[in-house]
């Protein structure tokens, strides 16, 4: 299990602790989510860039009261003239979740399910707390790998169909003036 390099300080986790959910990083590839951008099929034509990776652990054995924790490398790129990003979902019924920036530049978007958004900047140390019922979304708007470290509760599953289904209502678009945040139609 150690043989698998995972960065920073999550090689820290207790072995007979914790399992790795994700056996090797989950990569999500631009095919796996075409539907989140409005410009993926011509992009697709040509490539299919690897936009994220992501490592989850959970405690084992888990119970009540008890922490899931992962990381993410979010790519530098832009598929049109969005930038790229992760899928982004809510946690079914509650639970909340905190992010930490590690490394990179990034917006997270943060919505509820009546279409209220907030964004938040995130960079190095950066901690940003996302309340229970809040669909999150990171947005890399910068040159680097974003980098950033999440911990939510063990035992909330992850409903990524509603996002999938009825999108963010938001897009994040590179712009000369910097990133800008549009309502979409
Ligand atoms: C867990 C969480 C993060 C994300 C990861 C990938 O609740 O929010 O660990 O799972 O950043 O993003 P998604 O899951 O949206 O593909
Ligand atoms: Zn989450």
């Amino acid at each position: 299990m150690k043989n698998l390099k995972v960065p920073l300080a999550i090689e820290n986790y207790i072995d007979n602790l914790h399992k790795r959910v994700t056996e090797a990083p989950l990569g999500r590839y631009l095919k796996d989510m075409a539907g989140a951008y409005q410009d993926a099929e011509s992009v697709l034509v040509e490539d299919n860039p690897l936009v994220y990776r992501f490592w989850t652990f959970e405690p084992f054995p888990g119970g009540e009261g008890e922490l899931a924790f992962g990381m993410t490398d979010l790519y530098p790129g832009l598929v049109g003239q969005e930038y790229f990003m992760t899928a982004g979902h809510f946690h079914r019924g509650s639970g909340g979740e905190i992010y930490v920036g590690v490394a990179g530049e990034g917006l997270l978007l943060l919505l509820t399910r009546d279409g209220e958004l907030e964004t938040r900047t995130v960079v190095k140390d950066t901690l940003v707390y996302i309340p229970s019922g809040w669909a999150h979304r990171m947005v890399n708007i910068g040159d680097e790998t974003l980098r950033f470290t999440a911990f939510w509760p063990t035992g909330i599953e992850h409903d990524y169909a509603s996002i999938r289904r009825d999108g963010f209502g938001y897009r994040v678009l590179k712009t000369e003036d910097g990133p800008k945040v549009v309502k979409c139609k």
